[in-house]
């Protein structure tokens, strides 16, 4: 198999697609992968300019948790290789298995290695007479040694009337909106994360002109992300459709 190139997107199995990635190579390591919610994941009906993403979707079902955090653990594994030392892990996911992603990465990783578990609040959701309406993601962050990782912390806009106007560090709660109907950014693919998540995150974690790897990339949110904010990025999904829609991304943008 040949070696990846760099700003480019791969279709295949993160499984196999791993083994390409150089040695010490790979600086962030976000994956988005599916959430085992059972069933198929399609572009939601009125989702404004879906366009050639409306077509695809991805199977996000499997027989049991833990075959879902075997599947996880296998790919995790096999890409441990290609992390830099400086390296940074980071597995977006939600409360269906964030408890059973931490133990998998404490295994993998070591528990020393843990740097955040980061809560993403996007607001959107319908709220439920039987519990508190769920309204975020978990995305459980790991570097490859104790204190080693690199960190930018990221810088926001402070709310205190003391501090307004002025910009602090970001906490581990993160208030972004999820991407609505009619939003530029919207390719349409199902579960398309918003750029400005993924900005925050690539610059927190990927140093200028390192590489970013995104081994289930979607639409091919974090690439366009990286590419903006001066990283390197590669891309990989086993869907053919879903790298279609992030060349087609990646093209737009290099045209702008
Ligand atoms: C949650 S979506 C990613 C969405 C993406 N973050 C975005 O903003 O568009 C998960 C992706 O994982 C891909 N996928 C599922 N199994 C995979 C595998 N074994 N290897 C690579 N990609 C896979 C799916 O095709 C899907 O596009």
């Amino acid at each position: 198999m040949s070696r990846v190139r760099s700003l480019d997107v791969q279709v295949g199995d993160w499984l196999d697609l791993a083994g390409t990635l150089g040695k010490g190579s790979v600086d962030f390591l976000y994956v988005d992968p599916p959430f085992n919610t059972g069933v198929r994941r399609r572009t939601p009906p009125g989702a404004g300019r879906a366009g050639r993403a409306a077509s695809a979707s991805y199977a996000d079902s499997w027989p049991t948790a833990e075959s879902y955090i075997a599947w996880l653990e296998a790919r995790v594994r096999a890409t441990v290789r290609a992390m830099k030392p400086t390296g940074v892990v980071a597995i977006h996911c939600d409360d269906r298995a964030s408890h059973r992603i931490r133990l998998m990465l404490d295994r993998v990783l070591g528990e020393d290695r843990f740097i955040n578990h980061l809560i993403w609040r996007y607001g959107l959701g319908g709220s439920s007479a039987r519990r508190f309406a769920r309204k975020h993601d978990d995305i459980i962050v790991y570097g490859m040694e104790p204190d080693g990782h690199y960190f930018d912390p990221p810088m926001v806009a402070a709310t205190s009337r003391r501090m307004r106007g002025m910009l602090k560090k970001a906490t581990d709660v993160i208030d972004i909106p999820a991407i609505n109907n009619m939003a530029r950014e919207r390719t349409g693919y199902p579960t398309q994360k918003p750029e400005a998540l993924l900005s925050m995150l690539v610059g927190a974690f990927c140093p200028p002109g390192g590489l970013t790897v995104d081994p289930c990339c979607g639409s091919g949110t974090t690439l366009a992300a990286a590419v903006a904010g001066g990283r390197r990025a590669l891309g990989f999904d086993s869907s053919e459709a879903a790298a279609a829609v992030a060349r087609a991304r990646l093209a737009s943008r290099a045209r702008a």
